[in-house]
């Protein structure tokens, strides 16, 4: 089948890397894709919110799947809007408008856990019509505070405030000087929960569900977890905490109880859900849903994930994903992320990127940030590459990854030497 894949990011390399390996793969395309997506299909010059020229070239060429990397789409809506095409006979691979409010809508997502009864944070929410209400609440909490922008704020809505005097400011900031638009016009204000992090990958179509993987992010810049917040600074896989016991913890009180409350509720829903998870003292809580894939974690786990994703894709579509067993591959999986000098502050673009003459096998240089001007691959965004690794064990995978990115060179480049330093 030919397959349209939505994004540009190291996320979206990965996917149409694994997709490309399916026998049911014919001609993949990416709206609008990278310099690494390039060698893979097309790259088509499409906005991942522009869904009539999606549609458009949907139909003219004859696209069966299409898959969404992004939040952004799928909480716009993008699945509703191809439901609707009596024109387009294919299928989307995402939530509905509705069910990426898990995403789209801290307020939504903790209501959502509360009716299901899913282990969360405490927490409540105001907006300019109980603003007053809101900074008793805050004045009487428990530190630190933890203040999240109802909507997409793209990575910046969550602020970890260590004084009243602090989380007063930013909940002024957010609901009455509206420092993230509409997304800020509502507050969840949560209690603040203390452990180890780690990210949950599930595809589901609203009924059933299947695990393909899980990983642990390393979120700040700087070595040791400290500095500013980013995208994503390298992922490792498996996670040794994440033992059988904590899975089956995982599964019962949150994987299972999510699905349930989909169906139960009727939310279309047929795509992944990333949860967000926090392990305090051996039990899980969520601290986020997603709608989409990590990234960058999706470069883990898919590289680990031996089924046929094109075929999972489908058995989800048929209703048949219970008759799916998931298999990973035995090795442990680490990628470090290369960025741009400044990230995630203001950086530069265009910078030439210089690549290794030979990559070995149990090594993936996925792109991010790329494009190709003339011969060259030039830097093109914060994250420009994700360099995922096989090894025996993680502390070989992350070392591995290391090695290679000793051969590439950019102006500014920066990588973490210490992904994965927990586990080694
Ligand atoms: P989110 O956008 O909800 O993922 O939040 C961004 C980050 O803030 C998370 O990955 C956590 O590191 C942190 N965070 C969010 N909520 C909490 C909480 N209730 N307690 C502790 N840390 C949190
Ligand atoms: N790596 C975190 C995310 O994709 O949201």
């Amino acid at each position: 089948m030919n397959i349209l894949l939505l994004g540009s990011g190291g996320r979206e390399h990965a996917l149409a890397w694994k997709m490309k390996q399916s026998k049911l793969c014919d001609k993949l395309f990416i709206a609008p894709g990278n310099a690494g997506t390039a060698r893979l299909g097309k790259n088509v010059n499409i906005n991942v919110n522009d869904f009539e020229q999606q549609k458009s070239f949907c139909i003219e060429n004859n696209i069966e799947l299409l898959v969404v990397g992004p939040e952004d789409p799928l909480v716009n809506g993008v699945y509703d809007f191809f439901k609707n095409q009596i024109d387009w006979k294919g299928f989307v691979i995402g939530p509905s408008k509705y069910g990426a409010q898990l995403e789209g809508s801290k307020a939504f997502s903790k209501k959502f856990m509360q009716r299901h009864n899913i282990p969360t944070a405490d927490y409540a929410e105001f907006d300019a019509t109980n603003f007053e209400e809101g900074k008793k609440y805050i004045q009487q909490h428990s530190l630190p505070i933890v203040l999240k922008a109802d909507g997409l704020a793209a990575g910046k809505g969550v602020v970890i405030a260590t004084s009243h005097d602090e989380a007063l400011n930013v909940f002024e900031e957010m609901i009455i000087n509206k420092q993230f638009g509409e997304a800020s016009s509502k507050v969840v204000i949560e209690e603040f929960l203390s452990g180890i992090e780690v990210s949950i990958f599930v595809l589901t179509d609203g009924k059933d569900y299947k695990i393909i993987g899980h990983a642990k992010d390393y979120k700040r810049i700087g070595e040791g977890d400290t500095g500013l917040n980013t995208g994503g600074m390298g992922c490792v896989t498996p996670v040794p905490f994440v033992d059988k016991i904590f899975m089956q913890k995982i599964e019962s009180k949150i994987i299972r109880p999510t699905v349930d409350g989909l169906s139960k509720e009727d939310i279309g829903y047929k795509g992944f859900i990333f949860f967000g998870l926090i392990n305090v003292n051996g039990e899980p809580f969520v601290i986020e849903y997603n709608c989409r894939m990590g990234d960058p974690e999706t470069e883990v786990v898919l590289p680990r994930l031996k089924n046929d994703l094109v075929e999972l894709f489908i058995s989800l579509h048929d209703g048949k994903l219970s008759e799916t067993t998931i298999e990973f591959d035995e090795r442990a999986c680490a990628t470090v992320v290369a960025v741009s000098g400044g990230y995630p502050g203001d950086y530069e673009k265009g910078k030439v990127i210089s690549f290794p003459e030979d990559i070995p096998g149990e090594s993936i240089i996925f792109h991010a940030g790329t494009k190709v001007i003339g011969n060259d691959i030039v830097t093109n965004g914060g994250r420009v590459l994700a360099v995922t690794s096989y090894g025996k064990n993680i502390g070989e995978a992350v070392q591995q990854s290391k090695n290679i990115l000793k051969g590439i060179s950019f102006e500014g480049m920066n990588y973490r030497k210490d992904i994965g330093y927990e586990f080694e």
